[in-house]
């Protein structure tokens, strides 16, 4: 925190996100995609917004829970395992909750696990007592050993936790896996999963008493609309009456058909939003179903 503390304009919200990394991309094109844009500054550490007073705050991903637990930043786009660990190193240090995670945005998955030696066998956490287990996730290890009356020594490391085993300064690890990758190249295999995690909507408990929660309220229901989406379809064609049945049979991921009202009592217009994807391949069995007049159209916002 700068010793300069900036505290926030009561009449704009203020969204840290990450600067760079992971991250940082997906959560500008989901605010982006809620209607929101900025004004760039030189610096590009803080963007104003010009839609709506919606400002910006990029920063490193482990700066973002402590800004809005001071009040610095009203909202954050956060990997949920950088949050758990920072809401459980509060917890455990007996310091009141003052976040926690508002809504699961959809991106940057990743699991929080337990790697091994390849050449061990695994009998379960019983395994670990007394072992040493390096991570970059104290709180979020300890909680999950405490639940299971394990004492096992969490040795805490800040990167390249994987190489620990390697230089013995470790018996195994808990860290993020995304592709798996990392843990092949180090001779490590998974075994049990912590927490799985992905970019989450981080606020206060306790909201701000003036504009700035309806502002929040505005952006969760956009965010709702924009992740609700996320590979809907519509989908629009006429057909029969009597093939209906048929059709829903082959659209077992859509809603069901909505009849639309029409003059024309033979070749009926309906429509449907379909939650999966719908290739060429669906369309043809569709149209030797009976469909006619097949349309897909991508769905850009709706108000649930
Ligand atoms: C994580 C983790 C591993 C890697 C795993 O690091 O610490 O190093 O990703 O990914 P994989 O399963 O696809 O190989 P991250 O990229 O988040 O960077 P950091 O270690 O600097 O936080
Ligand atoms: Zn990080």
């Amino acid at each position: 925190m700068s010793p300069t503390k900036v505290m926030p304009a009561r009449d704009r919200l203020r969204i840290a996100i990450q600067k760079s990394g992971r991250l940082a991309e997906p959560a500008r094109t989901l605010l982006t995609a809620c209607g929101l844009s900025w004004r760039e500054s030189r610096d590009k550490l803080f963007c104003y917004g010009e839609s709506s007073p919606v400002d910006l705050l990029l920063v490193r991903d482990d700066d973002i829970p402590g800004l809005i637990a001071d009040g610095v930043c009203d909202l954050g786009i956060v990997g949920r395992n950088e949050l758990e660990e920072q809401a459980g190193e509060r917890r455990r240090a007996g310091l009141p909750e003052l976040y926690h995670e508002w809504r699961g945005l959809g991106f940057g998955q990743c699991r929080l696990m337990l790697a091994i030696p390849e050449e061990w066998d695994w009998d379960g956490p019983a395994q670990l007592q007394d072992k040493r287990i390096a991570t970059s996730y104290p709180a979020v290890l300890a909680d999950w050993l405490d639940a299971r009356n394990i004492d096992a020594h969490v040795v805490e490391l800040s990167g390249s936790v994987e190489i620990a085993p390697k230089l013995g300064t470790a018996d195994m690890i808990c860290d993020l896996v995304s592709s798996g990758a990392t843990l092949v190249a180090n001779h490590l295999k998974p075994v049990e999963t912590l927490l799985e995690s992905e970019a989450v909507l981080a606020g206060p408990v306790r909201e701000p008493d003036d504009i700035r929660a309806s502002l929040a309220a505005m952006l969760l229901r956009r965010l709702d609309g924009v992740t609700a989406l996320k590979d809907r379809k519509l989908l629009m064609f006429r057909a029969k009456n009597d093939y209906v049945a048929e059709l829903e049979r082959l659209l077992p991921d859509a809603d069901p058909l909505t009849r639309l009202p029409s003059m024309e009592d033979e070749w009926v217009p309906f429509q449907t939003m379909c939650h999966g994807v719908i290739t060429w391949q669906r369309l043809e069995e569709l149209e030797r179903a009976g469909a006619q007049g097949l349309m897909v159209l991508a769905v850009e916002r709706t108000l649930a």
